[in-house]
């Protein structure tokens, strides 16, 4: 079946390989973005874009009076842990308060399915690992916050206004299709930094803190390819047909420290990479892993590329694909204008 879907944040990371991934399904997609992250390249080219702001409401209300919506689909916000213990107060703005002006738009225009990109950073440190989606939520940065308290919205819509909704908790997003990469501005996620390093377009790669309980200091995190994340994200819109309420980590089961993904960097790139000991980041958990049982054995999802060493081979493939990420794309079409 063809389902309308709206994308917000479709112009990013996530949501633009989502964005693809439902066009290849057959769906019908557009993308509402205000591209202070996003690249308006990065939004395959069926999708229909519309750039805005989800603080906009009258231009959100505008857009969902208008357009028949099956599903939403939302992945715009504020994605920066360590910049939410400097800030929190633009997280829980854009994060948390601009989700409500989403939900009371879908509220008011009867679209009742939605598909939250939701963070590992709501369970702070953990208990124990892997960690299961009924564990303890309790977020150690404002980002992770942020997020949570768009769930218990969310859980709250559901009990009163009978929305359903999808709440996947992505731990380490990474990797690239070949069309779409990591390219944030500034740059800010171990991978893509590391890989900077390798390709000579920065001195090294600081490692932020050496003094965590893991077995040589360094943070462990469980990284999934982005092509497995979309395909989840498929799985939950079309679950969402039949169930009313998912909730699921998503991830790889295995976690790698700061110093094995720059371990793995090197193998793939074959290109030295120079490290530099830095302090501890603020707000960053020491181990965070995922079990993603419940989504494998409830949706039967099964990731395509679970190995560190495809998810960063991945990435380094389209970063000497496009040195300059998005950018470049975009300057040949100013010219041409
Ligand atoms: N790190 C470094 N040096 C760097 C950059 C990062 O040592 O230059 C470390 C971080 O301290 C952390 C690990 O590498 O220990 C991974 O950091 P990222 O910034 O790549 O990712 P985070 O784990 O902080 O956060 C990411 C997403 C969040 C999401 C979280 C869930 O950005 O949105 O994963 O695990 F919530």
């Amino acid at each position: 079946m063809q389902l309308n879907i709206l994308v917000t944040g479709g112009a990013g990371y996530i949501g633009s390989v989502v964005t693809a991934e439902l066009l290849k399904a057959g769906h019908r997609v557009t993308v509402f973005d205000n591209l202070s992250h996003g690249h308006e390249n990065a939004v395959p080219e069926q999708a229909r874009l519309v750039v805005g702001d989800l603080a906009q409401r009258e231009k959100l209300n505008e857009l969902l009076a208008a357009s028949r919506f099956d599903a939403v689909m939302h992945f715009a916000a504020f994605i920066e842990a360590g910049e939410s213990m400097v800030a929190p107060e633009r997280f829980f703005r854009n994060n948390t308060a601009n989700t409500l002006n989403l939900l009371q738009a879908m509220l008011e225009h009867g679209v009742k399915k939605l598909v939250f990109s939701s963070t590992a950073a709501l369970y702070g440190d953990p208990k124990r690992v892997p960690i299961e989606e009924d564990d303890a939520l309790d977020p150690t940065n404002a980002y992770g916050e942020s997020k949570l308290l768009v769930e218990r919205m969310l859980s709250w819509f559901h009990r009163i206004h009978v929305l359903r909704y999808a709440s996947l908790r992505y731990f380490n997003a990474a990797g690239a299709t070949l069309e779409r990469g990591e390219a944030h501005h500034p740059e800010t996620h171990l991978i893509p930094l590391v890989l900077q390093a390798a390709a000579g377009d920065r001195e090294s790669i600081s490692i932020f803190g050496n003094d965590y309980p893991t077995d040589d200091g360094t943070c462990v995190r469980d990284y999934i390819h982005i092509f497995d994340l979309a395909a989840a994200h498929i799985l939950a819109l079309e679950a969402l047909q039949e169930r009313d309420r998912l909730i699921y980590n998503l991830g790889n089961g295995n976690g790698y420290s700061v110093r094995e993904v720059i371990e793995v960097a090197r193998t793939v790139t074959q290109r030295p990479i120079k490290v530099v000991e830095a302090a501890r980041r603020a707000g960053d958990p020491a181990v965070l892993v995922a079990s993603s049982e419940k989504i494998k054995r409830e949706l039967g999802w099964i990731p395509r590329y679970p190995r560190l060493k495809e998810i960063i081979g991945s990435a380094w493939h389209w970063k000497q694909k496009n040195p300059q990420g998005y950018a470049a794309a975009k300057n040949l079409q100013a010219s041409n204008d």
